[in-house]
């Protein structure tokens, strides 16, 4: 058998361009019955550079979901445009995965047919794409359980066969919208110093969505704190924690400042 090494998952380099960029991004949700348009962004300008690792946190329907959902090319904006290291959304599907709050696994197919699945699509042979699955299954602690079905999975083995599906394909850009919501803090914990690890590993550039402030905190490189009517991000925050983020992390007083800090714009943004 071929040795399936975590250098085969690495992205190409970087040609200096921003990852992910955002230039006057608008977008209206229309509802022709009502002939009426609803605005859920107003004017986003972001950029995030390769390997970063940015959190978006913000009051309910201010337009999170919508931002990821725009870089995955779910949906295009109104007005603006949306670069993906140089490409349309449209173009860069390829080098972008996506991780959702439910896991959103294929109940009739076992824990390797669901995390080979994308390499299907991708027309993978099927020996390498038995060597690659079998990888991505250790990366993420799972070769135990290849065979299972989604509905012999605890919370937590559903999310980690979702990780490595999302890992399948080398993502550059990976999108996770509130992934670890359904996880207990302990788990989460856990899963958030896993994820850090595996992009120290693969290299890839996040966008992040989660209510919990602590975990932006611990995870990100930035934190945005989007405002809602319209969605519009209006605090961007470096996070100067040092790397390796460990349990010790946690510990550290500027930790607690970031957390205090945060939660308290957001309090601010809230009662907009
Ligand atoms: N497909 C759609 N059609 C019409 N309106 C939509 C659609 N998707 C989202 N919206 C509206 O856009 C707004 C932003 O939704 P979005 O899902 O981006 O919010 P969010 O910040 O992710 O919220 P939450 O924290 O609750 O997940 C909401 O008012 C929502 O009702
Ligand atoms: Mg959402």
């Amino acid at each position: 058998m071929t040795t399936y090494t975590l250098n085969s998952l690495l992205p190409a380099r970087s040609n200096g361009l921003a990852e992910i960029a955002f230039s006057g991004v608008s977008k209206s949700y229309g509802n022709k019955a009502a002939k009426s348009s609803q605005k859920v962004l107003q004017h986003v300008d972001l950029s995030v550079q390769r390997g970063e690792f940015v959190s978006l946190i913000g009051p309910s329907g201010c337009g999170k979901s919508t931002m990821l959902k725009l870089v995955a090319g779910l949906t295009s904006p109104t007005s603006g445009q949306i670069c993906i290291d140089g490409m349309t959304p449209a173009n860069a599907r390829e080098i972008v995965s996506y991780i959702f709050q439910d896991a959103t696994l294929l109940p009739w197919r076992t824990v390797e047919q669901n995390v080979g699945l994308r390499l299907e699509l991708e027309h993978t042979t099927r020996e390498r794409r038995q060597e690659k699955v079998a990888a991505l299954l250790e990366l993420v602690g799972l070769s135990h359980a290849a065979k299972s079905y989604p509905r012999q999975l605890s919370g937590g083995m559903k999310m980690r066969v979702s990780i490595a599906r999302a890992m399948s394909t080398k993502p550059r850009v990976l999108l996770m919208d509130e992934p670890f919501a359904a996880l207990d803090e302990i788990s989460r914990d856990h899963f958030n110093e896993e994820i850090l690890r595996l992009q120290q590993e693969q290299g890839w550039t996040a966008l992040f969505v989660t209510h919990s402030v602590a975990e932006a905190v611990f995870l990100s490189t930035r934190v945005l704190i989007m405002a809602p009517h319209p969605g519009r991000i209006a605090h961007d925050i470096p996070i100067n924690l040092p790397y390796p983020r460990t349990e010790a992390t946690r510990q550290l007083a500027a930790f607690e400042d970031y957390i205090t800090t945060i939660s308290k714009t957001l309090r601010g943004v809230q009662s907009q």
